[in-house]
């Protein structure tokens, strides 16, 4: 560890579009271009949506702002952090293990992650060879069943994946990731209106707005009344210490509430609009919504396959996907990271080396799960989906949970009011829901989902 890091001299976004950008990079991913567009279509569309959104503005944002407050407030890892506030606030030490949950649910998450992310790389550069050239449905499909089908190839880009993740990681975060931000998000953004502009054109957008706006409360269960609590928490990075310790880097002045809502607002504006691209090739070629995770796969290199210049866009479009993932798993790494460089005070390098094998391995163990151990289940999943049925709908709604009730219930309220520095009557809002609101709802989803209430 260096002397100035000792000293407590941490590195610092340059300002505050930087932290916003690099936030939203964290929170901007795969959960928005591959997860949200097939959970909406698993669990029957626009009743999801709405309450998804429902989840975003009254559990996300408060959620959000509180991780915020309390990295900031820190100035230190979220192990560090959650100790030194505990103190701070003459609470149990134990509060720390808020942290080590927060670094344990970093390596479930990066693990499967990881290997999604791969599918995005080997997209790549199938779209770049012109194999999308003229793809039906039938044969995207079977395009998609033949990559799971193969552990060597989903393997390559899974390992791919990784180095490039704790390569960034291992040079620190706040040099050259801001700068690829800056430059990447507005180019996803752009990309994806091509999409969507294309679906206009070509695909069925009427059928596609219908499916994610029109709710039909019939057709949710409360199970995916759950899958969107925990799909509002993923999105938003909420619930491990990523945007705790993304916060930690954060400058005094700048208004925590204010960065919070551009955040929410862009991750949500990019979860739409993917779904909006999605479903109307979707709908157009008569496939069904719900075909779980390989929906992206397998609906997108159509659309690519029959425009022009489909090849190079469709080669940008997952370049960008790539791009994305990127930038949220280097904030997924990040808290185990600066956990690891700050408290067990080893050399960043060695660090990323250690946590990249450990989740490598796990990764390994999921991608195999499409293949040779398609049989293997674990409480009726395969490796994969439970990997991530226990980070979306357990891990991050826990460590949502604890992060909230002790931003809003331990911390000393002159505190939070000096952090957040907000009008009385936002504050109040704030409190509300930190306070209330987000915790009953957490509550109310876990005893849903140990089958304690009705319907469930
Ligand atoms: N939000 C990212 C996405 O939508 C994934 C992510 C990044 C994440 N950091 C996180 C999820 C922290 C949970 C916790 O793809």
């Amino acid at each position: 560890m260096s002397a100035a890091a000792q000293a407590g001299h941490r590195a610092h976004w340059s300002s505050r579009w930087a932290f916003v950008l690099a936030t939203a990079g964290s929170a901007i991913g795969l959960g928005n271009i591959w997860k949200f567009p097939y959970m909406a279509g698993e669990n029957g569309g626009g009743a999801f949506v709405l309450i998804y959104f429902v989840c975003i503005v009254l559990i996300g944002l408060p959620v959000m702002m509180t991780e915020i407050m309390l990295g900031r407030r820190a100035q230190r890892n979220p192990v560090a952090a959650m100790e030194r506030l505990a103190r701070e606030a003459a609470a149990p030490r134990a509060w720390k293990l808020v942290g080590v949950l927060g670094v344990f649910t970093g390596a479930v998450i990066l693990s499967f992650y990881s290997v999604v992310a791969g599918w995005m790389l080997d997209y790549l550069m199938r779209a770049g060879a012109g194999r999308f050239h003229g793809m039906g449905p039938q044969e995207a499909k079977a395009a998609f069943g033949d990559l799971l089908a193969n552990p060597y190839e989903l393997a390559l880009w899974h390992t791919v994946f990784m180095f490039l993740t704790m390569g960034v990681v291992a040079y620190g975060v706040t040099r050259g990731l801001e700068r690829a931000t800056k430059i990447m998000m507005p180019a996803l953004a752009a990309i994806l209106l091509v999409l969507v502009g294309y679906g206009l054109a070509r695909g069925d957008m009427a059928g596609a707005a219908a499916f994610l706006f029109h709710p039909d409360f019939s057709r949710l269960s409360p199970q995916g009344v759950l899958a969107a609590m925990g799909q509002a928490f993923f999105s938003l990075s909420l619930g491990m210490g990523a945007v705790m310790v993304y916060g930690s880097y954060l400058q005094r002045h700048i208004s925590i509430a204010r960065v919070s809502v551009y955040v929410a607002a862009a991750d949500t504006a990019f979860a739409l609009l993917a779904g909006l691209a999605v479903f109307s090739i979707v709908f157009a070629h008569g496939m069904g919504p719900a075909a779980g995770p390989g929906l992206v796969m397998q609906t997108l290199p159509i659309a690519f396959g029959a425009m022009p210049g489909g090849t190079a866009l469709g080669a940008l479009f997952f370049l960008l996907v790539v791009f994305a993932a990127w930038t949220s798993a280097i904030s997924i790494a990040e808290p185990g990271i600066a956990w690891m460089v700050e408290n067990l005070r080893l050399k960043r390098g060695r660090a990323c080396a250690a946590f990249g094998v450990v989740v490598w391995l796990v990764g390994v163990a999921a991608l195999l799960s499409f293949n040779v151990w398609e049989g293997f289940r674990i409480f009726g999943r395969s490796v994969f989906d439970a990997l991530d049925y226990l980070a979306s709908n357990i891990l991050l709604p826990l460590g949502g949970l604890a992060i909230v009730i002790f931003g809003a219930w331990v911390m000393r309220q002159t505190h939070a009011r000096e952090e957040l520095d907000l009008d009385e009557g936002w504050f109040k809002a704030w409190r509300l829901a930190a306070r209330y609101l987000a915790p009953v709802a957490i509550a109310l989803v876990f005893l849903n989902l140990i089958g304690l209430l009705p319907g469930a």
